[in-house]
Order: C-alpha cells, then structure tokens, then sequence
C-alpha cells in the first residue's frame, strides 16, 4: 500500500448544494478515517461553489475557488443546482460553475463506469439477467460540443419572436485525445470500443466516426472499434446492456446515455465519475471526481441521499489521481459489503421498504473498513 509519508497530496472538496453536503461528509469521514488508521493522507480544503459560492459571494465560482482547483492535484465535487437559483441570469446558475470548472482545468475526458453489485441487481428496473454481471465503461467528452460551442444564446427576430441557438462543434484533435482515452481504458478491459454518434444527420458525427477509425487503425489494431446511432445505443443499453465494453462519445449524448446506463445498476445514486485532464510531462493530469446524479432537492437536508456515488468518485480519485489502486480497493469492497450486509438507503430499498438514512449507509462503509484494515 502507498505510504502515509505525508506525500502532500492536496485535494481541494466542494460540497456544492442540494444533498451535495450530505454524501460528501460521508467521504470525508473515509477521509478521516484513513488517516486514523494511517492508510493515506490527504492535505483537505474546502471551499464553496455553485448556488452556495453564488449566495456567499454573487457567482457560483470565484477566481479564488477556481485557482485553488487549478493548482489541486484532485479535485472532490458534490452537486450544484437547484430551484432557489433558477431565476437568476443564465450566467449565474449554479451549473455555470460546475462547466466553468471543466473548461478551465481542461478536463476533457469524464469516465462513467457503470458496474452492477452483485447485491443490487434486484434493484436494477431491469430484469436480473440482464444487468447481473454489467460492467461497462462511458467515456464522455467533457470540454466540447453543443455545452460550449460557438454562437450560441437567444436572439430576438424582426418580428419580436425569439430563436435559441446552441451549436454542435468538434476539432479532430477534440475527438482523437478522448478517442485515445478510450482506447487505453479499452486495453485494460475487454478491448472492445464503440463510437455512438448521430452521423445520419450530423456532419461532425461522421468527423467523429472516421477520427475514431483512423485512431484505431494507427495506434490500436488490437482494439475491436464498432461505431452505433446514439437513438439506438439509448435502445441497446435497456435492451442488452451486456453488449458494450467502452462506449466513446459527445459531451451531449454521454450526459443523456449516462443517464441511462446509471439505472441500469440500481439507481442514479451509484454512478461515480471521473474528469480528467491531458498528462503533463510527468505523466499527472487535472481531475475532478464527482457522482454522476445531481443535487436532488427534493431529498436534500433530509438525510435521505445515498452516499455511494460520492464515496465511490473518492475510490476513483484513490485509482487515478494518486495511483493508490490497493486503497481503491478497499473502498469499493466496502461498499460492496455494505450492500451484501442489506443496507440500503431509499433509492435501492425496495418499493415500500425504510431505507437507511445517508450517515447509516456511511457507517455501514466504515464498519466494513474497520474489519479489514
Ligand atoms: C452531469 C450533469 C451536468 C451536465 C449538469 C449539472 C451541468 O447533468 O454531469 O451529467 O449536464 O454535464
Ligand atoms: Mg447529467
């Protein structure tokens, strides 16, 4: 296991709002713990982003919080949004901060495994078989596409009707770096790659087909690439989910099929993620790890959220930005326990069953921590 030298690792932790709060002072009681027990140490600040940096200081990200990002070596997201913020200007939701954060750390490559626990196939809203056993990994592009392209905004017409405007838009060079992602995670998995794009109606669609082959071909024969319609690959993953190993796609689609995928194992509250950066010349890249759900309102304060996409983002910020795949590990077994143990909070319970509240399915974790460390 790494050592607990006091390698500065310094982690920067934005809770954000809604239940964002809530699922993060579960990883940070992990956090606490393994210091304790002397596993790993982590140098934590923590700062405010999203609606709650927007009530504290009038924009859902300073220049001081992204600045602290920039020069984290990971950072720990909760969730941003809510209906309190949805009447101010567009520019200042809370989500602006969150896709401000992305754009400014170059964060290009958001990887979304859905893996099923053997202990909630049962709760999948699909049949048992289908999903029992699923692993498969989304690589979204994260920095690009319709999220920021240009021209972009409303305009009002000479006749006082107004026209949205948002705008698809991909270099080459966007969709190779996150096509080479792919295909590395690919090798160390089952080698399989398909490209899910809209090239029957969109010219950069089939910009992304023919980079995806050309990278292939060049520098990874040994990667079978299939390419799939993105209406159908939404069709596939609740048909056959079995089927995918790595799934490559846009910024738009991989926010609408990650979705998707996330019920697949039970509930959107398991889904984990990672951003990451280009590799600097050390091999380190920016990285940024939060649950794939959102800040749920509804629930938020209640301690009703469930933890585990939280916690298991922190096992992905172990695995990729500190090489501490042992820790990892340790992390997802213990959520993996936890789960065979019965504990569950109300979005994998069951219809009409109590779940656990949000710091019980915490101490569920630690417990199973404690018995192995
Ligand atoms: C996600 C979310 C975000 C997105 C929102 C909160 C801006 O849905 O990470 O999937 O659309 O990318
Ligand atoms: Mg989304």
């Amino acid at each position: 296991m790494a050592q607990s030298s006091g390698a500065n690792r310094k982690v920067l932790v934005l809770p954000g709002d809604g239940i964002g709060p809530e699922i993060m002072r579960e990883v940070l009681r992990i956090v606490h713990f393994f210091d304790r027990r002397r596993i790993a140490r982590f140098e934590i600040s923590e700062d405010l982003v999203g609606g709650a940096a927007y009530d504290a200081h009038g924009t859902p990200l300073t220049e001081a919080t992204l600045h602290k990002a920039l020069t984290s070596d990971a950072v720990l997201f909760g969730s941003v949004g809510g209906p309190k913020w949805e009447k101010l200007p567009f520019e200042l939701w809370p989500e602006r901060g969150l896709l401000r954060l992305r754009k400014e750390m170059d964060l290009f490559a958001n990887l979304r495994p859905a893996a099923v626990f053997e202990a909630l196939a049962d709760a999948s809203s699909l049949k048992r078989d289908l999903v029992a056993g699923l692993d498969l990994m989304i690589v979204r592009e994260l920095t690009g596409g319709i999220y920021f392209g240009e021209p972009r905004g409303i305009e009002i017409l000479s006749d006082g009707t107004r026209r949205g405007i948002n705008t698809e838009v991909y270099d080459e060079a966007e969709i190779e770096r996150v096509v080479r992602v792919a295909c590395e995670l690919a090798r160390k998995r089952r080698r399989r790659v398909c490209e899910i794009d809209k090239a029957n109606v969109m010219e950069s669609g089939g910009l992304w087909r023919e980079t995806a082959q050309r990278i292939r071909d060049a520098d990874y024969p040994d990667v079978e690439l299939s390419f799939m319609y993105a209406d159908n690959c939404a069709m596939q993953l609740v048909r056959a989910p079995k089927q995918f190993d790595v799934i490559v796609t846009s910024n738009l689609f991989g926010d609408i099929l990650s979705d998707c995928a996330a019920m697949l194992t039970g509930s959107l509250g398991m889904l984990p993620s990672a951003s990451l950066g280009p590799a600097d010349a050390s091999g380190r890249r920016k990285a940024l790890y939060e649950p794939v759900h959102g800040s749920a309102p509804d629930i938020a304060g209640k301690d009703l959220a469930n933890p585990l996409a939280c916690i298991l983002s922190f096992a992905m910020m172990l695995r990729y930005s500190f090489d501490m795949a042992e820790e990892a590990d340790l992390v997802e077994n213990a959520v993996r326990h936890a789960l065979a143990a019965g504990v569950r909070t109300n979005d994998i319970a069951g219809s009409g069953i109590t779940g656990a509240s949000t710091g019980e399915m915490g101490n569920a974790v630690l417990r199973e921590l404690e018995k192995v460390v």
